[in-house]
């Protein structure tokens, strides 16, 4: 019997994380799958090897900026009126901005960043809730009561701890570790859970920049115990994990994936 018998919507599952987190939904038996992004040429390929990995699951694939509010009440009615629910959400569409300095950042980029990592998230997020609200839970993997919906946020270790020339990306993750704990708080009633993963790094082509970055990254992954990148099958998992009826009593929590970053 799968784990996922209701219906999962990947934000940013045209590349990287969510592109791994849609597999891995198809992967674990997952049939019906909402894949979401503002690029449609990538989403295709997504679409293309869940197909491959997995013929039987039914995906619907939607062209979205999560930055633009019609934009994102259009995907969650759309995967209504085909599915009438959204049980899984990973919302993992984000932008990294330039690497500068606050005196060097312009408003039109700080507030890129915000409208898609922290404005936008919050966006799809309200959008998921008010579609869980409606649905009565699905049964769990056993005996215990399972959940209306759950939601998970991708934030970062960078709103765990900071680094040099990313003040709006980390002050973006940060709020979203935050807004993940304000609504666990608030939809704990409704039978909601909402939980966030901070990754560390993790090679995509978010991390694939410039040379400048590319050394700020070689110290980073130093810095952590395990020495290496992530992959996005590994940060994949953890949303799977935090979907699932086995995190049942998992609420508001922040899980690090960093290969120790943070413990350093
Ligand atoms: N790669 C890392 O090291 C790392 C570490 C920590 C957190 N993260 C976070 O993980 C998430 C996924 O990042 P990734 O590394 O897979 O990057 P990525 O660039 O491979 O994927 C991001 C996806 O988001 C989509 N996207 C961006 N803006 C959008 C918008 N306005 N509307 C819809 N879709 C949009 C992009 O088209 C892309 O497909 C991001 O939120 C990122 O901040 C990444």
């Amino acid at each position: 019997m799968t784990l996922f018998p209701g219906v999962a919507l990947i934000t940013g599952a045209a590349s990287g994380i969510g592109r791994a987190t849609a597999l891995a939904f198809a992967i674990s038996g997952c049939q019906k799958i909402a894949i979401a992004d503002r690029s449609v040429e990538e989403l295709v390929q997504t679409q293309d090897s869940i197909a491959k990995e997995a013929p039987n699951a039914a995906v619907e694939t939607i062209m979205v900026n999560v930055a633009q509010p019609e934009s994102v009440a259009a995907m969650t009615a759309r995967i209504a009126t085909r599915w009438g629910r959204i049980d899984y959400a990973v919302n993992a569409a984000g932008i990294q901005g330039p690497a500068q300095r606050s005196t060097e950042l312009t408003l039109d980029e700080f507030d890129e960043i915000n409208n898609v990592n922290y404005r936008g998230l919050w966006l799809c997020s309200r959008a998921e809730l008010a579609q869980m609200l409606t649905q009565t839970p699905l049964p769990s993997h056993d005996s215990r009561p399972g959940n209306r919906g759950a939601i998970v946020h991708i934030a970062s270790q960078l709103g765990v701890v900071s680094r040099s020339t990313a003040p709006a990306y980390c002050a973006s993750k940060s709020a979203v570790i935050s807004l993940t704990r304000s609504d666990a708080i608030d939809y704990s009633k409704e039978n909601i859970r909402i939980n966030c993963v901070c990754p560390g790094l993790v090679e995509t082509p978010m991390t694939q920049g410039s040379s400048e970055q590319r050394e700020l990254f070689a110290s980073a992954i130093a810095t952590a115990p395990m020495n290496r990148m992530g992959q996005p099958s590994e940060i994949a998992d953890v949303c799977l994990f935090l979907c699932s009826s086995k995190a049942s009593f998992v609420q508001g929590a922040s899980l690090l994936a960093d290969g120790g970053y943070t413990i350093n």
